[in-house]
């Protein structure tokens, strides 16, 4: 019996190479998988030439539903931002990808799952690492990486065994794509100073576009997730996809960023994820409304914690699901609306409310109606300082010996 291989296979240059290319190597069967999470691909159109190049099986499957209440809500409860800018949008999708992976490949008796990642990057370490948490015994094949395939050497191989090249060469990037956002990378944004030109944004308009001034927009979240925009209810895909439009429109959510990825190299990342820069600063705001001072502070740390875990590849580690404990319990008031307000090329908050607010006006007034005794401060004041008025005073009295 021939050995099957199960191929993350997206259509592309890449994955269309190594269709063909682990044929002939392995003299295998390969069983093709590709994974709606809202790339915005023809999917009939890659189940025919997976087949066309001779993919024993293909499967299709639409996934954008559990991406979104299983993997992209959860990062909005976390406001997951890599290194305060990017919203993990394909770090986010690996994990799922390669938890469907290992199910056909059982399903199927496969023996080995292969992908076409290269050894520079993120995306090899997130899907191998979940191919192995749930399923060590499977094989992993990575040809880009172990073969060191140059892009020519596979623009050469893709033109000797009749494969399309959809790249043209003038547009020379590496897209990735989901609901959450849209990478690029390569070409002339390899220099870090260069300006990236108009041509590789997709989902964002260019803020000189003419527009309305002042078109506002409610976001209303229920125990931490987005459900709905301007009072309407929308399914999880439906909404974010209604609010990559209207932040797109105004050309909000283009991210300019130098990456440290988890093998070492710093990159100049590309994105455009208008939805998830503004549902995740709304989502913060509402967070700063309701939740204490002290939860703020602690899960500000546990934010950052759950975005390194799952841009390094950890999505199966028991830590994140110990985290995701943390967050979600601080999720059960974390209900209300956040108003918005956009302009040319940029948005702003102008506006809270939640049942759970902690903001108590009578408080906060300056009016004399206030229910805060100003006298109050004055002992306080002492005592938060005793610390530092102690040391001060020693410090004056004796001569410190200073280091050299
Ligand atoms: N740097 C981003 C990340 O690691 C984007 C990767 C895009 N991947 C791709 N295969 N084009 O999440």
């Amino acid at each position: 019996m021939k050995k099957k291989i199960v191929l993350a296979y997206s259509g592309g240059l890449d994955t269309s190479i190594l269709l063909k290319w682990i044929q002939e190597k392995y003299n295998a069967e390969i069983i093709t998988v590709t994974l709606d999470v809202g790339q915005q691909s023809n999917l009939l159109e890659i189940e025919e030439k997976a087949k066309k190049m001779g993919a024993l099986k293909h499967y299709s499957l639409d996934m954008k539903k559990k991406f979104s209440e299983d993997y992209i809500f959860p990062a909005i409860k976390a406001n997951a931002l890599y290194q305060g800018k990017y919203p993990v949008s394909t770090a986010l999708s690996r994990p799922l990808i390669a938890e469907k992976l290992v199910e056909i490949a059982q399903s199927n008796k496969a023996t080995a799952i292969a992908h076409g990642c290269t050894g520079k990057g993120n995306d090899q370490v997130r899907i191998e690492i979940t191919i192995r948490s749930l399923a060590p015994e499977l094989e992993i094949i990575a040809p880009v990486r172990e073969w060191r395939m140059t892009r020519d050497y596979e623009i050469e191989f893709a033109k000797k065994h009749d494969i399309p090249i959809p790249v043209q060469p003038e547009k020379p990037y590496s897209i990735d794509e989901n609901l959450w956002g849209r990478s690029i990378e390569c070409g002339v944004l390899e220099n870090p100073n260069v300006e990236p030109p108009e041509h590789i944004f997709n989902w964002t308009r260019s803020s000189n576009a003419s527009l309305n001034e002042n078109e506002y927009l409610s976001i209303n979240f229920e125990f931490g997730e987005p459900e709905s925009l301007d009072g309407k209810r929308m399914k999880p895909v439906e909404l974010i996809r209604a609010a990559n439009e209207i932040a797109g429109k105004y050309g909000i959510g283009r991210i300019d960023h130098i990456e440290d990825r988890l093998i070492g190299i710093k990159s100049r990342e590309m994105y455009e994820c208008p939805a998830a820069t503004i549902i995740i600063e709304a989502h913060k705001d509402l967070e700063q409304l309701v939740l204490t001072k002290h939860e703020l502070m602690f899960k500000q740390q546990v934010d950052i914690l759950w975005g390194n875990l799952v841009y390094n590849g950890l999505w199966k580690d028991p830590l994140k699901n110990d985290l995701d404990a943390f967050i979600n319990k601080t999720q059960e008031r974390l209900c209300g609306d956040v108003r918005l307000k956009f302009f040319k090329g940029g948005y702003r908050i102008v506006g809270r409310s939640s049942p759970y607010s902690l903001y108590d006006a009578s408080l906060a007034t300056y009016n004399m109606d206030t229910t805060f005794d100003q006298t109050l401060s004055a002992g306080f004041i002492q005592l938060w300082g005793l610390p530092t008025q102690v040391a001060n005073v020693l410090l004056k009295r004796i001569k410190v010996k200073e280091h050299v």
